[in-house]
């Protein structure tokens, strides 16, 4: 398995451009199986989860075509040949179950693994499964598949979402677009990535409105177009290089992301010292001198992103005081918790809360990375340590981050891909 050998002590300085959400372009995807017509989508991150989602369409009979080199992908949809989103390809990625409610929208019916655990928590679907019943479809669970159908097609409804969940606001969303009638949804999720799917639904002609709000109408419509979307920009990969500027005391630009997506963690960057500029598309951090500690709590947005909550932990080891993180979303959020502290740092958990004592100095050791976004904050805290860090099981990060090491080289990080013997 490949493996990152970082060598730490040099300040990152440098602009990096941001690539395409990640957590945008998997539901975008999976929204072109409501159209018959080809869809093209651009500015898709080169991503092994995006090689998984075109595994998930082509198994569907989908013809698509990826020219990662220019970053664009066509989804023809008209030959749609099977209903069913098979355990191999859902157990390595659980957005798959994403392709729920567009299959049930557009056929009737679908056939879908259930995802399965994963890291991060038990991450149930239960919120998906009775906000599509809302819309007339009926499910059974066997063998560990779900099995969805809606005899009747489905009809426009009322429903409210008991959390703002965003895989469950995406696909009651993509499901209500086809559907017979109006539809109102409530306390759904208002993440930036939600407001993208819409957008690109609306290029199909989708009538949608109320995205980035807790209720979103929908007007279902008898068929959709082929989308023509570009993907909005990661938020999450724009904030591990401004925490990792801060850590190495460097000054990075992260470009062609929308401050309005960082509002929040922008606040907290400000809150710790660091120097913060915003442009129109573009966000600097400077490191200004002593950082602070904080305390921050994770949230449905416009709250703290527990997408980001590992990497500003990591930046937290090097600010004076004890920050107190505490991860409300996800169950077991913390698994970066023994890496860092491998590193030289001194976090301690209590129930759903890591404190971080700081400042320590980081040194290179070997770690492990355990998640996603766990995998980044090793990274940057590799870049901080002294000496070299090396981090096993990337594969985690070749899931969400688009050529990580090449960006970091960009920027003056020493961070070099290496096959474990
Ligand atoms: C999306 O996951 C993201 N993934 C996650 O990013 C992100 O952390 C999460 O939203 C929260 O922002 C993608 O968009 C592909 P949820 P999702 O439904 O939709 C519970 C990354 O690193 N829940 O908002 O699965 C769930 O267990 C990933 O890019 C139920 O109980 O998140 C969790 O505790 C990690 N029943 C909470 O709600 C359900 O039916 C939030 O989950 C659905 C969710």
């Amino acid at each position: 398995m490949d493996l990152l050998k970082v060598t730490g002590g040099t300040p990152l300085h440098g602009s990096v451009q941001i690539s395409g959400a990640k957590n945008a372009a998997l539901p975008i995807l999976f929204a072109t199986i409501l159209s018959k017509k080809k869809s093209i989508i651009r500015n898709a991150p080169l991503l092994a989860d995006i090689n998984t989602t075109q595994k998930v369409l082509d198994a569907l009979g989908l013809k698509t075509l990826f020219t990662l080199e220019n970053h664009q992908i066509e989804v023809d949809g008209s030959t749609l040949t099977s209903i069913e989103a098979p355990y191999d390809l859902v157990r390595t990625m659980r957005a798959s179950v994403l392709v729920l409610g567009p299959l049930l929208a557009r056929t009737g019916e679908a056939k879908v693994s259930l995802p399965g655990g994963c890291a991060i928590g038990a991450r149930p679907v239960d919120f998906h499964l009775s906000a599509l019943e809302k819309l007339g479809a009926s499910f059974k669970i066997e063998g560990g598949y779900i099995y969805g159908i809606a005899k009747n097609g489905l009809k426009g409804a009322i429903i409210s979402l008991p959390f703002p969940s965003v895989g469950a606001t995406e696909n009651i969303v993509m499901a209500a677009a086809l559907a017979e009638g109006s539809s109102e949804i409530q306390n759904v999720a208002c993440e930036p990535e939600i407001v993208d799917l819409v957008r690109a639904l609306r290029t199909m002609g989708a009538k949608i409105s109320g995205e980035g709000t807790p209720i979103i109408k929908v007007t279902g419509v008898p068929e959709l177009q082929g989308m023509n979307h570009s993907i909005a920009p990661d938020r999450v990969e724009a904030a591990t290089f401004l925490c990792g500027a801060l850590l190495t005391k460097g000054k990075v630009t992260a470009l062609g992301i929308d401050q309005s997506y960082m509002k929040y963690p922008l606040d907290v960057l400000e809150r710790i010292g660091g120097k913060i500029t915003r442009t129109e598309n573009s966000i600097t951090a400077e490191y200004v001198g002593e950082l602070n500690s904080v305390h921050f709590t994770t949230e449905p947005f416009p709250g703290f992103p527990t997408d980001m909550q590992a990497q500003f932990m990591t930046l937290l080891t090097s600010a004076k005081g004890t920050s107190t993180i505490t991860e409300t979303i996800f169950e077991n959020r913390f698994m970066h918790v023994p890496e860092l502290n491998r590193l030289g740092a001194k976090i301690s958990i209590k129930g759903n809360q890591a404190l971080v004592d700081g400042p320590t100095a980081l040194s290179g050791a070997i770690v492990m990375a355990t998640d996603l976004r766990a995998s980044a904050s090793l990274v940057i805290a590799g870049l901080a340590a002294k000496g070299e860090t090396t981090i096993r099981r990337i594969y985690h990060l070749d899931r969400g981050y688009e050529q990580l090491e090449q960006k970091f080289a960009l920027l003056g990080g020493n961070v070099v891909r290496e096959f474990e013997k």
